[in-house]
C-alpha cells in the first residue's frame, strides 16, 4: 500500500494503527532527547539466543551482496555472540569517526532525530523483535538499528554524510521541506544500493538487516533499479510494509555526499508544486538498471 507516511511522526502515527503490538518501548524513563540507558543486563538469554540467530543469518546473506564497506566494518564490530553493549562499540566509533550511539525506547520525533545526527550521535533503539518477527518486522528494533546502521557510521564520508542530512533536517522543519528529506533517507540510508566493480551492492540499513530483501533487491526481476538522481528520490512515494518496489543506485558515497550538499531551499520551493510519483514509476529516459 502507499502510505501518505512521510516522516518519523507520521510512520509513528501509523504505526501505532497498523502493528500488532501497538507502540513497544517504554519511553516514560526518557530525557528531552529521548534517550534512555540500554540496560544491557535485563537482556534475557533468550533474547541473545535470538540475536545470534539473526546476526548468522544476516552474516551469511552479506557477501557478495552488502558493499565491501559494510562487510569489513561488521566484522571489527564484534557483535556476533548477543545484543551489543553499546558503550564498547562507542569506544571504537568514537575513535573511527567521532559518532556515538545513543539509547532510545523506539521511534523518536523527527526535531529529535535530526537533532542527534546533527551531533552525531545515531538513536539506536533498545527492544529486540519477538521471535515470530524473525523474518520480517515492520518498525526498528535493537537489530535493524545496530546490525543495518552502525557499520556504515565507521566510514568517514558516509558519517560526514549523515551529520549533513541531520543538519539539514532541522533546516528543512520550517520550509516544509520533510516529507522530500524523509524520501531520500528511505532511498539511501534505509534501501539504497550502490555500485561496485562486481556488479550492484546493498547499503541500506533496511536491506541489510532483511533476511528477505537483502537477496530480492539485486536478484528478482520485479523491483526497479534506476540510477540515483536528487530530485526524483524527493518526489518518490514510498512502502513502509512490503518489500520496495523501486531501488535507487549511487556510484559511491562521496556521489551521495556531493549530491546533497547544494542548499535544498529552493528545490523545497519547486517540488511543492509537483505531484509525488508513485513508488513503481519508471520516467521517460530512465533505465533499468540490470545486474
Ligand atoms: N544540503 C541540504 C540543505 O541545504 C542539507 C542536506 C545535506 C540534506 C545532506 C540531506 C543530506 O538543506
Ligand atoms: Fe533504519
Amino acid at each position: 500500500m502507499d502510505t501518505s507516511a512521510f516522516s518519523r511522526d507520521a510512520f509513528f502515527k501509523t504505526l501505532a494503527e497498523k502493528s500488532t503490538h501497538g507502540i513497544r518501548g517504554d519511553y516514560s524513563q526518557a530525557d528531552e532527547q529521548y534517550v534512555i540507558a540500554q540496560d544491557w543486563a535485563a537482556y534475557t538469554p533468550e533474547q541473545h539466543a535470538l540475536w545470534r540467530r539473526l546476526y548468522q543469518r544476516q552474516a551469511k546473506l552479506v557477501p557478495g551482496r552488502a558493499c565491501d564497506l559494510f562487510i569489513d566494518s561488521l566484522m571489527q564490530l564484534d557483535a556476533a555472540d548477543g545484543i551489543p553493549q553499546f558503550a564498547r562499540t562507542n569506544e571504537a566509533l568514537m575513535q573511527a569517526t567521532g559518532w556515538q550511539l545513543v539509547a532510545v525506547p523506539g521511534l523518536v520525533p523527527d526535531q529529535v532525530f535530526f537533532a542527534h545526527l546533527a551531533g552525531r550521535r545515531f538513536p539506536v533503539t533498545v527492544w529486540l523483535r519477538q521471535p515470530e518477527e524473525f523474518d520480517y518486522i515492520v518498525e526498528p528494533d535493537v537489530f535493524h538499528d545496530f546490525f543495518g546502521h552502525v557499520p556504515l557510521l565507521f566510514n568517514p564520508v558516509f558519517a560526514d554524510h549523515l551529520q549533513a542530512y541531520g543538519q539539514g533536517g532541522l533546516k528543512a522543519l520550517p520550509l516544509g521541506g520533510l516529507p522530500y528529506l524523509a524520501r531520500l533517507y528511505w532511498y539511501t540510508i534505509e534501501f539504497g544500493l550502490i555500485e561496485s566493480p562486481q556488479g550492484l551492492r546493498a547499503y541500506g540499513a533496511g536491506i541489510l538487516s532483511s533476511g528477505g530483501e537483502i537477496d530480492y533487491c539485486l536478484a528478482s526481476p520485479k523491483p526497479r533499479r534506476i540510477a540515483f538522481d536528487l530530485e526524483r528520490v524527493m518526489c518518490t512515494l514510498y512502502k513502509i510494509d512490503s518489500y520496495q518496489e523501486t531501488y535507487f543506485v549511487i556510484r559511491d558515497f562521496q556521489q551521495l555526499f556531493d549530491d546533497t550538499q547544494p542548499d535544498f531551499t529552493p528545490i523545497y520551493a519547486r517540488l511543492q508544486n509537483r505531484d509525488a510519483l508513485p513508488a513503481d514509476s519508471l520516467l521517460p529516459g530512465e533505465v533499468d538498471l540490470l545486474l
